[in-house]
């Protein structure tokens, strides 16, 4: 295979460079910036005429994130890239990925369709919210877990009869794993929404009393899932409280709400970047380029990634 090439959206820069570091190499040149309109133009400033393409943008809101990554896309097909694999190290729109209410759409299905048309042959993800997302495409998904990165803190830190509680149903096969891994108990928040951004804790399933706990969730938009777990687990009794999600949504007052609330620290990820504006003290940041770069390299050379996934 050709040359690797990396492209980075304007979405999270950060983490472009750091990947691109990561593999001793530099993001290409490309001008991304606006027409006055505000349509989103894009140039790419090197020839990548069969080259191995990797484009690096997570699709987060506003929804110029996407659009921009389908434009990059289709500048990349026109350019003769050889192959096209999409970095999306959040994918956003994930949350409606089922028809569960009448005249609503499956806009993980759209988003997955628009980056097909657009041309990409590849799509590498961090965490998607459901892993049957990666039936939604006929292209090649890899589905990459936070887990080893989160795990690496994780067991940096002492807890004392450590308890993983997964905030709702969605999240129990990833607090199943977690909790194998840190021989840890597991409990469950039985979770109700009761609006399009709110939810409800009715119960909580498990014996948290006198436990340290760890609330895992793959994203935290509001806050208002993990605020509510951390309440209702303290009024179960529950010790020391820490919260670990992969993606830093974000929403809303959620810094504010995560800072007023019962738990003492929130571990996220690089996936999708944020300003706290110096609101918070408990926000860890942990660094996904390791994972990302690991893979970029490893799709490029043809290797296995499965190493990646213990
Ligand atoms: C739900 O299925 C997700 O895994 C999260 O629990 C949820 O989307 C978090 O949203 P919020 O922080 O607004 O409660």
């Amino acid at each position: 295979m050709n040359k690797m090439v990396l492209i980075s959206g304007t979405a999270n820069p950060d983490l472009s460079g750091k990947i691109a570091r990561y593999l001793k190499t530099d993001l290409c040149e490309v001008l991304i910036n606006r027409f006055s309109d505000g349509e989103i133009r894009v140039r790419i400033d090197e020839n990548i005429r069969g080259k191995d393409v990797f484009v690096i943008q997570p699709t987060n809101p506003p929804g110029d994130n996407i659009m921009e990554l389908l434009i990059i896309i289709d500048a990349c097909v026109r350019a003769s890239a050889k192959r096209i694999t999409t970095v999306i190290p959040y994918y956003g729109y994930a949350r409606q990925d089922r028809k569960d209410q009448p005249r609503v759409p499956i806009s993980a299905k759209l988003v997955a369709n628009l980056i097909q048309t657009a041309g990409a042959h590849r799509v590498l993800a961090l965490e998607l919210h459901a892993s049957q997302i990666q039936g939604f495409f006929d292209i090649q998904v890899d589905n990459l877990f936070a887990a080893p990165v989160l795990l690496e803190y994780i067991k940096g830190r002492k807890f004392k009869n450590l308890t993983i509680v997964s905030p709702d149903v969605g999240g129990i096969k990833m607090g199943r794993a977690f909790a194998k891994r840190l021989d840890a108990n597991l409990a469950i928040a039985d979770k109700r929404r009761t609006g399009a951004d709110e939810s409800e804790i009715m119960n909580i399933i498990g014996e948290v009393k006198d436990s340290d706990i760890i609330i895992l969730d793959d994203l935290i938009s509001t806050g208002g899932t993990i605020c509510q777990a951390a309440k209702a687990l303290k009024e179960a009794g529950a010790g020391m409280i820490m919260a670990a999600a992969t993606h830093p949504v974000f929403s809303g007052g959620a810094i504010k709400n995560l800072e007023r609330s019962v738990i003492e620290e929130v571990v996220v990820t690089n996936s999708i970047p944020f300003k706290d504006n110096g609101e918070s003290g408990k926000i860890k940041v942990l660094d996904v380029s390791p994972l990302l770069g690991e893979a970029i390299q490893r799709i490029h050379l043809e290797e296995s990634i499965s190493i990646l996934f213990v």
